[in-house]
Order: structure tokens, then C-alpha cells, then sequence
């Protein structure tokens, strides 16, 4: 699959199919995040990832009324470790792990699977649940697995929108 082709198939997949996803698939995910840039290549970041029925039943409080993600086969928890902040002010840990998984998203696509990423979630829950140290930032959460239904694209703004021309 070209890059284009990836980009403008993602969607976030809210239904998955039981099937497991293939060892393999998880490790090409893995290094399409071990790829991504991050601040000072600090690679500050990992993620934890869940695919015992028990585990992610668990874990259903955690997601509030989203329970459809715990019916995935497998959710991924990315996590980072740096907590320094960059001199532009902003806090690398956010930005490292957005990036990297955004790539394991794309990779995500690219075999065949789906994945959604979440903001909503009891980080309190998760961190007590899977015991993620204290100072370890919970960034995001997706669930991954083969696609159990066929999101149609999600509306865009205009493409002049998101650009401010200073010629
Ligand atoms: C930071 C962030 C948080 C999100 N949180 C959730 C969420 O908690 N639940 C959910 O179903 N989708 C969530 N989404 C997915 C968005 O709703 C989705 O990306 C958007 O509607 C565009 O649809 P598309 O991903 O299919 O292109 C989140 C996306 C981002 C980037």
C-alpha cells in the first residue's frame, strides 16, 4: 500500500472481529513506533500491551461507556518516561508518544487492522489496574484489531483552513 493510500484509509474502527492478531503484525506495529522521531531521540516511551480476556474485562471500568473497547482482541496502552520539558514549553512526553503511535496506527492500517485512538479513559484506573509507575504519563490508548465494521471518512475542514500563508 503507498503512504497516501494508508493515510486516507485509516479510521477509527469502534467494532472488531474476536480473530487474534498475529504475533508478527504486533512486532511490525512495534517498529514502526521504534522509527519515530522523539524529542532529543530520547525514546522515552512504550506501551503495554493487553490481550488476556480477563485483563481487558478488567479494565472495563477504566473506559467508562465505551465498553465496545474492551471487546477488542487487544489494546495498546503507550506510556512515556520523559518528563522534561521542551524550551518551547512544551512537555515531551505527549508529543513523543502522540507521534510514535500515530505511526503505529499508520502501520496499523497498512496490515489490515484497525485501531481507534482514545482520550477518554480513566487513567487512574489504568495505572492502578496494570501498576504503571507513578511517574510514567499515560498519553493514549487504541484498541487493535481486525476491523468488525466499515467506518465511512469523517468530514474534513477545507484544506485552506489549516494553513496561514506568510509570504
Ligand atoms: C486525541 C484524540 C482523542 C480521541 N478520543 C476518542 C475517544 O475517547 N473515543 C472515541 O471513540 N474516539 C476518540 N478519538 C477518535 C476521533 O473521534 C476521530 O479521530 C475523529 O472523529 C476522526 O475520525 P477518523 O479517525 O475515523 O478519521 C480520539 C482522537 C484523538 C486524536
Amino acid at each position: 500500500m503507498e503512504l497516501s493510500q494508508v493515510i486516507n484509509s485509516r479510521r477509527s474502527v469502534r467494532q472488531y472481529k474476536s480473530q487474534p492478531v498475529e504475533d508478527e503484525k504486533i512486532w511490525e506495529i512495534i517498529e514502526a513506533g521504534q522509527r519515530a522521531p522523539t524529542s532529543r531521540n530520547s525514546q522515552n516511551w512504550y506501551c503495554i500491551l493487553l490481550r488476556n480476556p480477563q485483563i481487558l474485562n478488567q479494565l472495563e471500568e477504566a473506559f467508562a461507556k465505551q465498553q465496545w473497547i474492551v471487546r477488542a482482541p487487544a489494546i495498546m496502552v503507550v506510556c512515556g518516561t520523559n518528563n522534561r520539558t521542551m524550551m518551547c514549553g512544551q512537555a515531551a512526553n505527549p508529543i513523543d508518544c502522540s507521534i510514535a503511535l500515530t505511526l503505529m496506527m499508520l502501520k496499523a492500517t497498512e496490515l489490515g487492522l484497525g485501531t481507534c485512538w482514545l482520550g477518554m479513559f480513566d487513567a487512574g484506573k489504568i495505572r492502578e489496574l496494570l501498576d504503571i509507575p507513578a511517574a510514567d504519563m499515560i498519553v493514549a490508548v487504541t484498541p487493535l484489531g481486525y476491523a468488525g465494521e466499515e467506518p465511512q471518512e469523517r468530514p474534513r475542514k477545507d484544506l485552506a483552513e489549516f494553513v496561514r500563508y506568510i509570504d
